[in-house]
């Protein structure tokens, strides 16, 4: 087994470019407190016009988010990015994987721009190229590999998409698991395996409640383990190889606050997203990605009571869109996501004040043999029939 070591750089120092962690924030930040900062954005924007288009995460900071020219969940920031060809600068809000997505779909003329490069994702960082490596060859020496599709989702880094383009595999989001995975399924008869990447509780919900699995279907490979900490037999038998990874936000809801906030709010209806963990969706009555829980919350009546459990910038925003719905947090102790957050008012001015001045900062840029193995990938679930039947 190879060893990687993870020691987590403190945010905004130090370098790491194999990984999602962050790196140095070079130049002068406008200050936090510089009253101009709205005016200061407004008037880079303008100056940059078409040039420049600003893609913004649902969980952006409100303060970033009035910027975007788009907003989306990654599946959509993805579709949108690729519909662009015309901008110089794609300047993306949200965190290092999506721009590396962006990247990848934008054109070679095209530079695209990650405001902060501490913003990356602690679950990307769950999948490194050599430990996926490492498992791809337990599963030879298991002698099914011929029969595992790797698939893995959006939150993953480029050379992990690269890696499941490289062998016959897909991308997916949270907004078309279950479509990715039919597809998987097909790919390789009756005995067909997916390598699951590298969300194991969006893996582990997709396939028992959207395919009809069972929990005895999927096993969880640990990266830190020998073996995964899996036998041959267990590998052998096993319909999903979950890797064991989680979002540390949604990871943090736990099925206790479901039945509390029952409790607390009469009525209520808990929507939740499938990053949570197997217990909380199967205690909540909806479950679906970001874009998902969006139009559910605008499509529902007013008066009606909901517990939303997902990042806490787009919550509060449902809740200030919807002031004739009652719209709650499904749990207080959980925090917003620190990364998505690195991206603050100050580096948007700094990055886009820089484009006005010719100079492009904290440009992502994936090599050309991942770029065109990760576009397969990508492709291969662009290319996916709809998208799942909830949305
Ligand atoms: P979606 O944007 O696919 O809903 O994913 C949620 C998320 O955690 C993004 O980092
Ligand atoms: Fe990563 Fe979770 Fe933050 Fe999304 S919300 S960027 S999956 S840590």
């Amino acid at each position: 087994m190879t060893t990687v070591d993870l020691p987590l750089l403190p945010l905004g120092r130090g370098s790491d470019r194999l990984s999602e962690r962050g790196v140095e924030c070079p130049g002068d930040l406008p200050a936090v407190s510089d009253p101009d900062l709205v005016a200061r954005a407004r008037a880079a924007k303008a100056a940059l016009g078409d040039r420049v288009f600003v893609l913004g995460h649902h969980y952006q900071r409100d303060e970033v988010i009035q910027f975007a020219d788009v907003t989306g969940d990654s599946f959509k920031l993805a579709r949108d990015a690729a519909a662009r060809p015309d901008a110089e600068y794609v300047v993306f809000c949200g965190v290092h994987f999506m721009a590396e997505s962006a990247d990848i779909l934008t054109g070679p003329q095209q530079q695209v721009v990650l405001p902060d490069l501490a913003a990356g994702c602690s679950m990307a960082d769950m999948a490194r190229l050599a430990q996926v490596e490492d498992a791809w060859d337990a599963l030879v020496d298991a002698g099914v590999a011929e029969q595992v599709v790797p698939v893995t989702y959006m939150n993953s880094s480029a050379d992990i998409k690269a890696f499941c383009g490289r062998n016959g595999g897909a991308v997916c989001t949270s907004s078309n698991a279950d479509v990715a995975l039919e597809w998987a399924f097909e790919q390789r008869g009756p005995g067909t395996k997916v390598l699951f990447l590298p969300d194991q509780h969006l893996g582990r919900n997709t396939a028992v409640l959207k395919m009809g699995m069972s929990l005895d279907d999927c096993v969880v490979w640990n990266p830190h383990l020998p073996g995964g900490g899996l036998t041959v037999e267990q590998l052998r038998d096993a319909r999903m190889v979950l890797w064991k990874g989680h979002c540390s936000v949604h990871g943090r809801f736990t099925a206790d606050v479901v039945d509390r906030v029952r409790e607390e709010v009469p009525g209520v209806t808990v929507l939740v997203h499938p990053e949570c963990t197997h217990d909380v969706v199967t205690r909540a009555d909806l479950v679906g990605s970001t874009e998902f829980i969006i139009k559910t919350v605008e499509a529902a009546e007013p008066g009606t009571a909901w517990a939303i459990g997902t990042e806490l910038n787009l919550v509060k925003r449902l809740a200030a869109a919807h002031p004739d719905k009652r719209v709650v947090f499904l749990d207080k102790t959980v925090c917003y996501c620190s990364t998505m957050n690195r991206i603050d008012l100050p580096h948007l001015v700094w990055a886009l004040e820089s484009l006005v001045a010719g100079t492009v900062v904290n440009r992502i840029q994936v090599d050309a043999d991942t770029e065109h193995w990760a576009k397969v990938a990508l492709q291969r679930m662009l290319d996916l029939p709809g998208r799942s039947h909830r949305d």
